[in-house]
């Protein structure tokens, strides 16, 4: 049997070289972002973008949902991922960093494909499913301490055969440490192992970066 090959430092430097194809505005979107001091962690890996932009063309979603935009670049490869009619609605509760992802959406020709709104991910989630809107992919990567909600949430507002994509499922390889007990890491943990059990859904646990879960609603 195959075994997971260990993520040593060497090997996160060769994923990041030749796992990824260099691309400009990508590059530019992460040097403003690093620009921005201590936050700039918040921003997912390129290698993880460069997944959502396959898993939304290959699965052709049209309707795409985000929570947790930032400076926006997994908003971007996510709209570069649609078809020219699909969209990307992605929810913040600050817009402190929306012109800076605006600019480069922009830059982009990803404008007409993005709505952004600017509220409690939880709140808006709900309003949508009270109104019956629906998505077929779903991205999370908000606050930690709302994982379990967002997951039920994006049941409620994914067509069948839609998809949930949950970063940060590794939480910096904390998960696998029983010394950390506070609410992010053990949220997380209860996520994973929800999802594990959850008969509504089949998923793959991928570890690229910070760990992706990567969810199939039945
Ligand atoms: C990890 S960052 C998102 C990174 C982004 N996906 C990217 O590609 O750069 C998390 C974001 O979630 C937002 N956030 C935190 N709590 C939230 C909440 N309760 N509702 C909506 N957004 C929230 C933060 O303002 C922050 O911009």
């Amino acid at each position: 049997m195959s075994t997971q090959t260990e993520i040593n430092e060497a090997l996160v430097k060769y994923l990041q070289s030749v796992g990824y194809r260099e691309d400009k505005t990508i590059t530019e979107l992460e040097n403003e972002t690093l620009k921005l001091g201590g936050v700039s962690q918040m921003q997912i890996a390129k290698e993880q973008g460069q997944f959502l932009e396959i898993i939304a063309k290959i699965s052709k979603a049209n309707k795409c949902l985000e929570i947790g935009r930032f400076t926006g670049m997994s908003t971007l490869f996510l709209a570069r991922g649609l078809s020219e009619s699909g969209k990307v609605v992605t929810i913040d509760n600050s817009d402190e960093f929306l012109p800076l992802a605006k600019k480069y959406w922009e830059l982009d020709n990803m404008t007409s494909k993005i709505e952004s709104i600017i509220g409690e991910g939880v709140e808006v989630m709900q309003s949508m499913i009270d109104r019956q809107h629906t998505y077929d992919l779903i991205f999370i990567d908000a606050d930690k301490n709302n994982y379990l909600n967002y997951y039920e949430l994006s049941l409620n507002l994914l067509v069948p055969n839609g998809i949930i994509i949950i970063d940060n499922v590794l939480w910096h390889g904390d998960v696998a440490d029983e010394a950390k007990q506070d609410s992010q890491t053990n949220t997380i943990r209860d996520l994973n192992l929800k999802i594990q059990n959850d008969t509504r859904v089949e998923f793959s646990l991928l570890p690229l970066s910070d760990g992706l879960s990567f969810i199939r609603k039945k």
